[in-house]
Parts: structure tokens; C-alpha cells; sequence
């Protein structure tokens, strides 16, 4: 079998599907690798280093011709789509539940569609393959770095015969795996910090890593299904908006992290909350989206400077931003899906498997994932002109 790790296109985008080392391991199950040329330049590891782990570098449309799977770490090139021909293979974070038209045009084609956003992760032998937790991960740490970045006081207490500057005060809200890591890598830069998240279990490992954790009075807990957080009410809403808003007055960066799974990002600090913050304040907000993030007035890609004084950073991919440490992480997640699906040197797609029915979207000419099924039906009525885009998440 044939795997084509191809070169990301995305703006911005500078990791890659597969690192070097992992050409090696892939090998003894009958796993041959191609390489798009210059795929790993934005991750610093050059075409040489793959050539030497035993990989062939190849031009796109040969990579494309060749390989039996492609191996992407976000959606491939739209321009890429028609190449794809029946019994192909792709394996990526395909985003399947914000874009589910790439799923239909995918299964139009016969192409078989492997998303790694789509896996159980709370079953332990999925780990190794939990890529929204090793991209998360990077992520949480990306963030605390950029928000001392933009801060202009010290993050930790400094006593100096020029005076003494008191640490920072960091709010993380949101304590899921980027908030976590937001919390530790804030704690080792010497600030002092809070946490707060819906989830009750949050508590606990907030306060494990010497961290404050908030309690509101209102008391939201959400718990929903699979370890995730559940949609807030919009009572629920209004209630924790106002009742952080104070929380947020008295911090001096603000790292937000918040999602629930397959719904807009929830809005947690207002335009109100934003003015009410002191000038020099800086909140890092990850959930920016082009549908509107945690933080009223963020822009994805952007840094905006509000009138007070406020700097807001829509941090929207932070783990390409460590392109040689978020890809390390995926080749390693991805290699041991395309490992658990291979069988005698070829790709055995079994939907019966509980890892197979999170991760396989398109087989046979079909959706065979069911909430991407149901979306596409939701969108169905609407006219097949290929204007209208179904994308996004729902609400
Ligand atoms: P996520 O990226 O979907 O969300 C990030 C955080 O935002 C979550 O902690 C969520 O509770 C929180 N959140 C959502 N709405 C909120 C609101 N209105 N106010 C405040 N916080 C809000 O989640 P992530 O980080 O991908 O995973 C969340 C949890 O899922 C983990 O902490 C863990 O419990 C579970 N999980 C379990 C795994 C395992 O068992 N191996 C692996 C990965 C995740």
C-alpha cells in the first residue's frame, strides 16, 4: 500500500501529516511512503531527511496518481478533490461536522474519508490516535506564550534593585486539554492563575496544577455526553456572562478555550466585559471563528486593540504556529490509525470496529458517518447549484 503524505495548503498551515521517523515504522506493515515535495519545509524537516528515512519524494499530481491513501492533517486542496478517484483513501482532520460537503463529494467520488476528529476519545487503546488531544495540547502551551508576548508587565514576580513587579493575574476559561496546558505552561512563566470551566470534573485538575479555580454563584454545571461540556441554555448563558464579567475586571490576561462539540464557540466575555478591563489587558481568545469566538469583537488570524486599551487575539490555529511539535504529535496520532485500519497491506475499512465507526465518514460511495448523514439531510432542500454552502457549525 501506497501513502502520499501531501504538502498542507491551508493559510498559514505548516505542519505535516508525517514526520520522518515515522516512514520506518510504517514499513513492516507493508506501508510504503511517498512524500509531495517540499511537504515538511514549514515544520523545518526537509525532503532529504524523508529520503533518507527510506520515503520516495514526489511531484503533487504523482503523489495524487500514486498513492492508495493520502495522508493530510487538514482538508485537502479543494483544486485536489476531482484527482481523488473510487477506492482512494484520505486521512486527515477533515472537520466533517463544520464542512460536511467535502464528506459528499468525497463519497460521490468512492472515496473513502478518515477523519481523525471523529474518534471515541475516551476508549484508552484510542489514545495513541487522539489527535484533537495532541494538537489541543500544543495549542494550550502556543497560547500562554503569545499572551506574555503581547502582555506588557512580567508574568512572574520579580524583585529587583530597580523594584519589585508583581506577577500577572491569568484567567484561563475553559479547562479542557488546551485550557489545562494554558494553566501549566502560565504557572512555569511564574504568573498567577485561575481556571474555570462548566465541567465539574475541571475542578480538580485545575487545582492540580497549582491553580485557583473560580466558582460562580450561579454554579452552571454542564457535563454532557463523552466527557464534553453541554450546550449552556440561554439563561445559563446570561447568568455565567455576567457573573465572570467581574471575575475577568480583576485579571490581566484572559485565555479562553471554550467549545462544545459541533456548536458555535459560547461567547463567555461580552463587548460590556471587554470594556470594563483595564488598559494593557490582553485576553488570547482560541475559539475565534469566523462565526464569532468566546470574546465579543475577536477576529480569527487577527490582533484587534480595542478604544480602552484592550488587546484581543483571535488565536484560531495556534498548533501550526509550532509546526515541528504539532507534527510530531500527528504523525505519531495518524500513523497508529492508518496502523489499527491496515490488514495484510491493505486498507481494511470495518465500520463494525467502535474506533473505525467514530473515524470513517465516506465508504462505498456513502456517508456512512450518521451525524454527517444527518447534516447533509438537514441541508438537503436547499438548491444543488453548488453555491450554497452547508458548512459551519450548526446552532
Ligand atoms: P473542548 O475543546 O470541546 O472544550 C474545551 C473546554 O471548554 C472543555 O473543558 C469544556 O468543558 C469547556 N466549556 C465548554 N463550554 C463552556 C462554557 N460555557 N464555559 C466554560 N467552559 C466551557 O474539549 P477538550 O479539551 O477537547 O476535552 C474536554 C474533556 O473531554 C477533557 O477535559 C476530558 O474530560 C475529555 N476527554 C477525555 C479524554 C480521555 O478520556 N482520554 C481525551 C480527551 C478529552
Amino acid at each position: 500500500m501506497k501513502a502520499a503524505v501531501i504538502k498542507e495548503t491551508a493559510p498559514a498551515e505548516r505542519r505535516v501529516a508525517l514526520v520522518p521517523e515515522a516512514v520506518a515504522r510504517l514499513r513492516p506493515a507493508g506501508i510504503e511512503v511517498l512524500v509531495e515535495r517540499g511537504a515538511g519545509e514549514g515544520a523545518w524537516l526537509p525532503d532529504a531527511a524523508y529520503a533518507d528515512a527510506g520515503a520516495a519524494i514526489v511531484g503533487a499530481e504523482e503523489a495524487y496518481d500514486r498513492a492508495d491513501v493520502i495522508l493530510t492533517v487538514t482538508r485537502p486542496p479543494a483544486a485536489m478533490v476531482p484527482r481523488l478517484r473510487a477506492g482512494q483513501a484520505v486521512i486527515g482532520m477533515l472537520a466533517p461536522l463544520t464542512d460536511p460537503d467535502l464528506a459528499a463529494r468525497l463519497a460521490a467520488r468512492g472515496v473513502t474519508a478518515v477523519s481523525l476528529d471523529g474518534l471515541p476519545r475516551t476508549l484508552s487503546r484510542a489514545q495513541p490516535m487522539d489527535a484533537l488531544t495532541s494538537q489541543a495540547n500544543v495549542a494550550g502551551y502556543k497560547a500562554a506564550l503569545v499572551a506574555a508576548a503581547a502582555f506588557g508587565r512580567f508574568f512572574p514576580l520579580l524583585i529587583t534593585a530597580a523594584g519589585t513587579a508583581r506577577p500577572a493575574r491569568v484567567l484561563v476559561l475553559g479547562a479542557g486539554v488546551a485550557g489545562l496546558q494554558a494553566i501549566g505552561t502560565a504557572r512555569r512563566l511564574g504568573a498567577v492563575v485561575s481556571g474555570y470551566d462548566v465541567r465539574p470534573a475541571a475542578k480538580g485538575e485545575v487545582e492540580s496544577l497549582g491553580a485557583t479555580f473560580v466558582e460562580l454563584a450561579t454554579s452552571v454545571t454542564a457535563a454532557g455526553e463523552g466527557g464534553y461540556a453541554r450546550e449552556l441554555t440561554e439563561a445559563e448563558r446570561r447568568a455565567q456572562q455576567e457573573e465572570l464579567a467581574g471575575q475577568i475586571a480583576r485579571h490581566d490576561v484572559v485565555i479562553t478555550t471554550a467549545q462544545v462539540p459541533g456548536r458555535r464557540p459560547p461567547l463567555l466575555v461580552t463587548e460590556d466585559t471587554v470594556k470594563a478591563m483595564t488598559a494593557g489587558s490582553v485576553i488570547v481568545d482560541m475559539g475565534a471563528s469566523p462565526l464569532g469566538g468566546n470574546v465579543s469583537g475577536s477576529r480569527p488570524g487577527e490582533t484587534v486593540i480595542t478604544g480602552n486599551g484592550v488587546t484581543i487575539i483571535g488565536a484560531d490555529n495556534l498548533a501550526a504556529t509550532v509546526p515541528t511539535a504539532a507534527s510530531n504529535a500527528y504523525s505519531r496520532n495518524i500513523s497508529a490509525v492508518l496502523l489499527h485500519m491496515t490488514a495484510d497491506g491493505v486498507l481494511a475499512v470495518d465500520t463494525g470496529d467502535e474506533i473505525q465507526a467514530g473515524v470513517v465518514i465516506t465508504h462505498d460511495g456513502q456517508v456512512v458517518h450518521p451525524g454527517v448523514a444527518a447534516l447533509l439531510a438537514e441541508a438537503e432542500p436547499q438548491p444543488a447549484d453548488g453555491g450554497a454552502h452547508v458548512g459551519g457549525t450548526t446552532d
